[in-house]
């Protein structure tokens, strides 16, 4: 048998910080209202005069990943890009990544599961290890969000709420199944909310061609989402999540010692808490400091907590996500 362990991680977030009431400059929003609903104080946004792509904020998670894994670019055999913000629509992002780390010929490939991506990215890269045909695979959430939000007025109720950044790790095949490793993964979705959360344009579903300045002028080219239909399905599938691990694995809650969700808001976080009857200390939330990375913030989440020393050696982590599709699943990873 062949189990996924996770060797080396790193993260990456943008010089720039822009504080809630610094987007008061830019569309009619308060401190206090971003930070009552969704527990908010600032964000990391790329310079928007610069030429920072997606898949240079990847590379910079990658490299800080491969480093602390001690494994040479040469050694990985797959790349993995969860994105909803690719550098381009085509080619993905995971190609871009590869060009700039230098190891042409392994296979690249992108993940759109918005923000369960980063779950659904380390379930491929497990399944690849657990069946033998690799054995070193770079897994990598990135986001630029902010290159396409309607910063008015007009589009604050969803672009107050999301940062740019990256997280990345490096997952190595063990024969050990006592070792720290990847214990299981469960993914689901539901595509019959899909467009609760979602951009309608560029659209190959027509009519016409899939970008056109209607589509600009109307603002189809932003993120639209339905924010207290999201908020209740989180809430609901997020505990759903975790329990489905526990009972796959034959834990209880209390056996976890640390909890890190993904981060679209506090208040969801702390209702999954509560329904779950957790601590609040068992909890690790960066949504205060991040915002809403989408793909990056589960690895964000937890290089940040084994930087603050929240997260040590042979604990148990549980993971989940709820995001856009809809998409929701879990992990539990014995770290
Ligand atoms: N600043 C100030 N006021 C704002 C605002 C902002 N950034 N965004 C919206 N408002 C206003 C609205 O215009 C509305 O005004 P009105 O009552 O005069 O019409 C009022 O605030 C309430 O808006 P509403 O959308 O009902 O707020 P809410 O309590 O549902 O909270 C969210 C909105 C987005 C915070 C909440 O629904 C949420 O967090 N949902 C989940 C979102 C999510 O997780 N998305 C990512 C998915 S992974």
């Amino acid at each position: 048998m062949k189990y996924s362990r996770i060797v080396g991680i790193g993260s990456y977030l943008p010089e720039k910080v822009w504080r809630n009431d610094d987007l008061r400059a830019l569309m009619d929003t308060s401190d206090e209202w971003i930070q009552q609903r969704t527990g908010i104080k600032q964000r990391h946004w790329v310079d928007q005069d610069s030429t920072e792509g997606t898949s240079d904020l990847a590379l910079k998670a990658a490299v800080g990943a491969l480093e602390s894994a001690g494994v040479a670019k040469e050694e990985l055999d797959l790349i993995v890009v969860a994105t909803v913000s690719p550098d381009h629509e085509f080619p993905g992002t995971a190609c871009f990544l590869q060009a700039k780390l230098g190891v042409s010929g392994i296979p690249a490939l992108d993940v759109r599961q918005q923000c369960t991506g980063f779950l659904y990215a380390i379930s491929i890269a497990d399944q690849f290890i657990r069946t033998g045909t690799y054995k070193k695979v770079l897994v990598v959430g990135a986001e630029i969000h902010s290159r396409g939000l309607d910063k008015t007025t007009e589009g604050r109720d969803m672009s107050v709420l999301f940062g740019d950044g990256a997280g990345a790790v490096v997952m190595v095949a063990t024969d050990d199944p006592n070792s720290s490793r990847v214990l299981s993964t469960h993914l689901h979705a539901d595509g019959r909310f899909a467009k609760e959360l979602w951009i309608p344009a560029p659209s190959n579903a027509g009519p016409g061609p899939r970008i056109t300045e209607e589509h600009v002028r109307s603002g189809a080219i932003y993120g639209k989402m339905n924010g207290k239909s999201v908020f209740v399905h989180a809430a609901k599938r997020m505990p759903e999540a975790v329990n489905e691990a526990l009972a796959a694995n034959g834990f209880s809650l209390s056996d976890i010692d640390l909890f890190v969700f993904h981060q679209a808001n506090l208040r969801i976080n702390e209702m999954v808490a509560k329904q779950l009857g957790i601590p609040e200390e068992k909890v690790f939330n960066t949504i205060d400091r991040f915002a809403n990375t989408t793909a990056a913030t589960i690895p964000l989440g937890l290089h940040e907590a084994l930087r603050v020393g929240k997260l040590k050696p042979g604990m148990l982590v549980a993971t989940a996500a709820f995001g856009s599709g809809f998409t929701w699943g879990s992990a539990l990873i014995r770290w």
